[in-house]
């Protein structure tokens, strides 16, 4: 059950909208405030919009307010005006962090509350360049009886946020905390009133941390940025390929491409058979689509002439990412067969492709940015279906290859 607030029905008379010119609409361009971190600029599509809400969403201790204390950092040592509300900490737990993070905080104002109506009010009269709320299920309104953190408050709280954000053109983040009984309550109650979707990923035992766009209205979604947590902070790290790749001279491994936004990563995947001593044989796929391991595995046998059937078969992929792309099909397959044959493909080639049940191998879309990727991390082979542009030139020796047999025998130069 929701509450709802009660709307008393006054008969006002109709207000009259006049029409406007959309050309006679003052535009500048380009009227974004640039970060300084690039990977978070990039995620934002080029930096922050004035006036727009961005909401940031994340498992609690992910990283989130480290990053906007980061970010706070760099935008007040260029002059602009910062109001931080934090609803979960104290002033003096900001203040630890900030000093952790080397942040000099002149510009940086703070709130320690949590009435919405107070922090409106409060902001008004600052007239910050950026306001961030952390957390919106911290804050409640006293016009709804219901606790802090229901759906009733956080809609009524984000959509109070909004109409301040476009009116007063104060850029907003919102933090929200994906909570543990999934969307109820959490970002998703929020998505479709914000301008920006941002979420923040990655395990906590893990170092790294990525930063995905879900939505943009102000630039293109499925963009990434990432970042490593270290000792001092977050760190962009400008160059992601190098975590998910493992450079083990081990057979069963092969480098694949995948896109994420307009980015190309290459990726390590690794896979190992052994005899199995079971009627069925396992097939455990971390970070794979386990169908499609299912089916890779059955085009291998009978497309590749290698025997899979009597094998256990585990496939992962390095750094915990996942890949579902179908470009990664042609690289899988290449991994298992290199552990079936205990055969290691040469470290320096990157797989490419998709494959069919006919054991076809297919082209796949941004063919270029991958193998240019590849090339300036210095791979100097690529296995890629034989198509048009593989004509182009890189500093790649290319194998064009129209059938898994065919790569196979390539790979393990037969
Ligand atoms: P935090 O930003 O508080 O997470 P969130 O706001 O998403 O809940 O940071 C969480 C973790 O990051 C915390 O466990 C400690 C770690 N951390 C570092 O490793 N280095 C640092 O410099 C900082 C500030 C935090
Ligand atoms: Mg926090």
């Amino acid at each position: 059950m929701v509450e709802e607030l009660a709307v008393e029905s006054t008969s006002k008379p109709v207000q009259r909208l006049n029409t406007q010119s959309l050309t006679d609409i003052p535009y500048q361009k380009d009227d974004r405030l640039s970060v300084g971190i690039k990977e978070l600029d990039r995620v934002l599509g080029g930096g922050l919009v004035r006036g727009s809400l961005i909401l940031l969403g994340g498992d609690p201790g992910i990283g989130k307010s480290t990053l906007m204390m980061q970010l706070s950092g760099l935008i007040t040592d260029r002059g602009s005006r910062v109001l931080y509300v934090s609803g979960e900490e104290s002033a003096y737990q900001i203040r630890v962090r900030a000093e952790r993070l080397g942040i000099i905080g002149e510009g940086i104002q703070l709130i320690a509350g949590t009435e919405l109506e107070a922090i409106l009010d409060c902001a008004g009269q600052q007239k910050p360049d950026l306001m961030i709320v952390d957390s919106i299920q911290a804050v409640y309104s006293s016009k709804l009886t219901s606790a802090p953190g229901s759906v009733a408050q956080v809609r009524e709280c984000g959509a109070s946020l909004m109409h301040f954000a476009k009116d007063r053109e104060v850029t907003t983040v919102l933090i929200g905390h994906v909570t543990k009984y999934g969307l109820i309550a959490g970002p998703k109650t929020l998505e479709h009133i914000v301008d920006t979707v941002l979420y923040f990923e990655g395990e906590r035992t893990q170092q790294y941390r990525i930063i995905r766009t879900i939505k943009n209205r102000f630039g293109s979604t499925n963009e990434i940025g990432v970042f490593e947590m270290t000792a001092t902070g977050l760190q962009e790290v400008p160059n992601p390929s190098s975590l998910f790749i493992s450079h083990t001279e081990a057979p069963g491994s092969a480098v694949v491409s995948i896109i994420e936004g307009s980015r190309p990563l290459l990726v390590e995947v690794q896979a190992l058979t052994s005899p199995t001593y079971f009627n069925y044989p396992q097939r455990i796929a971390t970070g794979v689509d386990h169908k499609r391991l299912s089916m890779l595995l059955a085009v291998l046998e009978r497309r590749a002439g290698i025997s899979v059937y009597a094998q256990d078969c585990f496939v992962n992929v390095v750094g915990g990412i996942k890949v579902m792309e179908t470009s990664t099909d042609l690289g899988i397959i290449i991994a298992i067969a290199s552990s079936v044959r205990d055969k290691p493909i040469p470290r320096d080639m990157v797989v490419i492709g998709e494959v069919g049940l006919g054991g076809e191998v297919r082209p796949v879309f941004g063919l270029d940015s991958r193998l240019k990727e590849a090339e300036n991390l210095g791979f100097k082979t690529a296995m890629i279906a034989r198509n048009e542009s593989s004509k182009m030139t890189y500093g790649l020796n290319i194998i064009d290859i129209t059938e898994v047999r065919e790569a196979v025998g390539h790979a393990f130069n037969q």
